[in-house]
């Protein structure tokens, strides 16, 4: 028997098990693909607590700076893991308005940033366009924010799937849980019947973790869908930060992708490409940026996003005996791994050791069992 089941094989799962494993934790890593091919790979790979976190989720902000604080040496070890780079990129980002009124949402947004210690500066679209010679010299303003950084998210997902191998994970792709049983041990019982048993099941399934059969209550996660592509970028059109733009977001990667996202659907599980869903991004980018008409289509995705109720992470033990999670990032997923990976493996190693839970009661499952 493992001493840990982790259900679903993203990022949150992948960084959770292989935090654990690292630990000397003996842990099975259960995903019904293939590791890391849902919202870890759909996913812009921006590290942006400034340019992504909303005014009305603040209480996510000192979460999201931490998490940023602990990226570099994350990268380090997990490259030093696996062999493979994982492109952190600290140039920046751009966000730009495209219009008056965006212009005067953007003067807000500053405002709160300053207010917030937050180390930004105000731009005209003159100056943005000098630090970005793809930008339009017609956007009204900017905001340079030098802490909002990137990584390659896929880069990510491969090196993950490599460290957690390397330290012993073992790893069944391919595999569906069907029903969660709580207790002591916990259990997971798969679509043809297996039933693997461990002290701790971790459910970190993205989008489908509120949908397991066995959690009473279910967790409140339901999925966003994102549709996003990627263009080549050419001599003309090259950015070194990424753009936040009102409409879309640009990320550059070092191997010359030009990743262009994304839509905000609330549409279950529909995975559907649309002509509708790509215009508007793709818009949303020649806005700020004309000669993005001119690139080449690489690649088109779709992803999901686990949005729980309040858009904070659910994080620690549940109050099912044996059950707990790391999921419901929403958005922040890769900027989030590794303080999800941090605050869930140390919980999960107090739960081993039968000692009370230290996780924030406001990432904790628990605040939405009471
Ligand atoms: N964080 C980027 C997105 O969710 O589209």
């Amino acid at each position: 028997m493992s001493e840990v089941i982790v259900v679903g094989g993203g990022i949150a799962g992948m960084g959770v098990a292989w935090s654990l494993a690292r630990e000397g934790t003996d842990v099975t890593l259960v995903e019904r693909g293939t590791l890391g091919r849902s919202a870890s790979w759909a996913a812009a790979g921006m590290l942006a607590p400034a340019a992504e976190i909303g005014f009305d989720e603040l209480d996510l902000y000192d979460l999201s700076r931490q998490s940023l604080a602990e990226w570099p040496a994350f990268a380090r070890d997990v490259e030093a893991a696996s062999g493979i780079g994982v492109g952190y990129d600290d140039a920046g980002a751009l966000v730009v308005a495209d219009d008056r009124d965006s212009a005067r949402a953007l003067r807000r947004l500053f405002q709160f940033q300053e207010s917030h210690g937050v180390p930004v500066t105000w731009l005209s679209g003159a100056e943005a366009a000098e630090m970005e010679p793809a930008l339009t010299s017609r956007i009204p303003a900017a905001i340079h924010s030098p802490e909002d950084h990137q990584v390659d998210n896929r880069a990510v997902v491969r090196a993950l799937a490599a460290a957690c191998r390397e330290a012993g994970v073992t790893v069944r792709e391919e595999t569906t849980v069907e029903t969660i049983e709580p207790g002591h041990p916990a259990a997971v019982v798969l679509d043809g019947g297996e039933r693997l048993a461990a002290p701790v099941v971790v459910i970190a399934a993205g989008a489908w973790s509120g949908r397991l059969a066995g959690l009473d209550p279910a967790p409140p996660i339901r999925p966003i869908k994102g549709q996003a592509l990627s263009l080549r970028m050419n001599a003309d059109v090259q950015f070194s930060h990424f753009i936040r733009a009102p409409r879309a977001y640009l990320v550059p990667k070092s191997d010359g992708r030009l990743v262009v996202g994304a839509t905000s659907e609330d549409r279950g599980d529909d995975l559907a490409l649309t002509a509708g869903g790509l215009y508007r991004v793709l818009e949303g980018a020649v806005r700020v940026a004309p000669g993005v008409e001119e690139l080449d289509v690489i690649e088109t995705w779709v992803g999901l996003r686990p949005a729980s109720r309040d858009h904070a992470p659910i994080l620690g033990r549940s109050r099912q005996p044996g059950i707990a999670m790391a999921a419901g990032a929403y958005r922040h997923g890769v900027l989030l791994l590794p303080a999800m990976a941090r605050i869930v493996s140390r919980d999960v190693l107090v739960m081993l050791a039968g000692n009370a839970s230290e996780v924030p009661d406001a990432l904790s499952p628990q605040r939405f069992e009471a």
